[in-house]
């Protein structure tokens, strides 16, 4: 019976619509479509959706009260906050890679369908965070970012070239030469937490030597430079231009990081050497050099105690007794997707950030801490749209640990994107549609998924009839590695963009509100934390300042003393 209403029902109802040519009132809703007011209507509501959650009238949600006691409670909250002036002592940089705003929208309502719940009403714990600002991704040589040349802009304060990290625009890709002059080298958010004594450290679900993190310690003209083969492959000197792992091993700020956690251990290990998870494995390097024991070895030369760790079990262990130095390499590429990663042997990325805090708060002058959930921009460049998701509600999820672990009052917390994606949630779904397996009519009397890209792998072509659209109703949608439809075929779908947003909470987190350029985001982190190039400029701690609060104080005492003595 309940079928027939809201799946037979609705349909039914719609192609009756159709056939009539009259605009398709939906029913059981009390939504109105705008009456015709002589314009063509553009919207065409039609809710063809199958409808796995109760629609909005069996929710509290008809009427006035429910929307207005709500927003009423928002605005109690918000008129409750107070700005935060405090010296932050330690700061952290969550950064979604590729952590596009639709994906958020998409995400919130995949956590709250998981949950059994409508979904579009959920949110992830860091969208209410108390402040919110636009960053503007551009890179100097290109209108959309990659990853490499936006990890110099929200680590360093300086904007690059596509490509390149930790490298001013002098720097132009490949250009081994250039990335050689210390004059053209960035210094990041790590190198000038270091300067002020705090502990430093990086985790990520990708290689350590991924464009993200090498945006922490390295200075390179191409990111792909890794390791030596590809730098050799491009013509460069390996001696000359040093590859991204041993730029990590050997300088700083790269060598002083306290906590490294992540994928990677080819970049590190050698080619004649075996991995030491999969014997069938070896290292990439082809200098032969083992990082890994480099890196064991500088820590010994310091009397600092250090650990190489490569499963979760080891890290579960030396979350008991940390060393001071921890280098932890979980894969010997990218760290696996969350929802395909065998969960005994590989850490979640809350799991490697909760260790990491937890060595980090040793630290009496404080810290910094980089962390990137990097596997949802992998995974949309695959239009993987559910693992891209489920990447998302895993970063949130360390988000949200980093946030009990610390005080609000001490420790600014910034969550933000290096890009946006191509992705899009489009249509009119009715609430509470599948994110994954709804399906709207298209003009052509096939169907189009909520989700979709606007290029990628996810192209699809119906081979047999070359002039028809691709038919989807028949895949498997909810499928975790169902590609998502992309209207232009391209091998990788490509990066967006559009702005994407930074949360923030913390001392001076009100500062990252409005929109600007993505290089002001560590800028304003160094100054509320009193580090690096914006680190000396003057905070004043209260609205009061110091001399007129002695103005008064003196004002008072005056008073009082006339009182007392007369
Ligand atoms: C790998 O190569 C290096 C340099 O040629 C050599 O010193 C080392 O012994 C080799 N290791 C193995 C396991 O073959
Ligand atoms: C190394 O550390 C140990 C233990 O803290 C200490 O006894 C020793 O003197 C140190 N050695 C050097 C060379 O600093
Ligand atoms: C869609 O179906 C309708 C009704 O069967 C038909 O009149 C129309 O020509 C079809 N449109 C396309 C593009 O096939
Ligand atoms: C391709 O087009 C043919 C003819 O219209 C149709 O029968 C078939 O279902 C379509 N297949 C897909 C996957 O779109
Ligand atoms: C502090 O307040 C006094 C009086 O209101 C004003 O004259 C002075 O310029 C202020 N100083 C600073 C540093 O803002
Ligand atoms: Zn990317």
């Amino acid at each position: 019976m309940l079928l027939f209403f809201y799946l037979i029902l609705p349909s039914l109802l719609c192609s009756l619509s159709n056939s009539l040519k009259i605009p398709f009132q939906q029913v059981e809703d009390e939504a109105h479509v705008e009456i015709d007011d002589g314009i063509e209507d553009v919207h065409h509501f039609q809710f063809t959706s199958q409808r796995k959650f109760t629609p909005s009238k069996d929710r509290a949600e008809s009427g006035r009260s429910f929307w207005l006691n709500n927003g009423r409670k928002i605005l109690e909250e918000k008129l409750k906050g107070k700005e935060n002036r405090n010296v932050a002592k330690n700061i952290i940089l969550f950064l979604g890679d590729g952590m596009s705003v639709p994906t958020l929208a998409a995400a919130r309502i995949f956590k709250g369908q998981r949950l059994q719940q409508s979904g579009e009403e959920q949110s992830l714990g860091f969208e209410k965070f108390p402040y919110v600002g636009l960053s503007k991704t551009y890179c100097v040589d290109s209108q959309v970012a990659d990853s490499a040349c936006s990890a110099t802009a929200y680590l360093n304060g300086v904007k690059g070239n596509i490509a390149t990290a930790g490298v001013t625009a002098d720097v132009k890709k490949n250009d081994c030469e250039a990335m050689t002059n210390s004059d053209h080298h960035t210094s990041s958010l790590a190198a000038w937490a270091q300067q002020k004594g705090k502990a430093t450290g990086l985790v990520t679900t990708t290689r350590v030597t991924h464009a993200s993190p090498s945006g922490i310690y390295a200075h390179t003209a191409n990111r792909d430079w890794e390791y030596d083969g590809p730098l050799v492959a491009d013509g460069g000197d390996p001696n000359k231009c040093h590859d991204i792992a041993k730029q990590l091993v050997l300088n700083s700020p790269g060598n002083n990081l306290k906590v490294i956690m992540g994928g990677g251990r080819g970049t590190f290990i050698p080619q004649n050497i075996s991995d030491p998870e999969y014997s069938n494995k070896r290292g990439w390097r082809k200098d032969n050099e083992n990082l890994i024991a480099t890196w064991l070895e500088s820590k010994r030369a310091k009397n600092a105690s250090a650990k190489f760790i490569w499963d979760r079990d080891h890290l579960l262990e030396t979350s008991k007794a940390l060393p001071e130095y921890l280098l932890g390499l979980f894969e010997p590429s990218h760290m696996l997707y969350h929802m395909l990663a065998n969960e005994k042997t590989e850490p979640t990325l809350k799991e490697m950030v909760e260790v990491a805090i937890n060595s980090l708060k040793r630290s009496p002058e404080g810290f910094f801490l980089f962390v990137e959930g990097g596997k949802i921009d992998l995974a949309h460049h695959s239009n993987y749209a559910q693992i891209a998701l489920d990447e998302t509600i895993e970063f949130d999820e360390a988000i949200m640990k980093a946030v009990e672990m610390t005080d609000e009052k001490d420790t600014l917390i910034v969550v933000t994107a290096d890009h946006a994606h191509t992705m899009s949630v489009s249509g009119y779904p009715a609430r509470g549609s599948d994110i994954f397996t709804n399906l709207e009519e298209a003009a052509d009397n096939l169907t189009y998924s909520t989700i979709s890209y606007a290029n990628g792998p996810g192209y699809k072509q119906n081979w047999t009839a070359p002039t028809t659209r691709y038919d989807l109703s028949k895949d498997k949608r909810d499928d975790k590695l169902y590609q998502f439809p992309g209207t232009v075929p391209l091998e990788y779908e490509t990066h967006g963009g559009d702005d994407v947003a930074v949360f923030s909470r913390g001392p001076w987190a009100h500062l990252l509100t409005g929109n600007y350029e993505q290089n002001v985001i560590p800028l304003v982190m160094g100054y509320a934390a009193r580090i690096g190039p914006t680190g000396d400029i003057a905070q004043s701690s209260t609205s009061i300042n110091v001399s007129s609060f002695y103005l008064i104080s003196l004002l008072v005492l005056i008073s009082f003393l006339r009182k007392t003595l007369l």
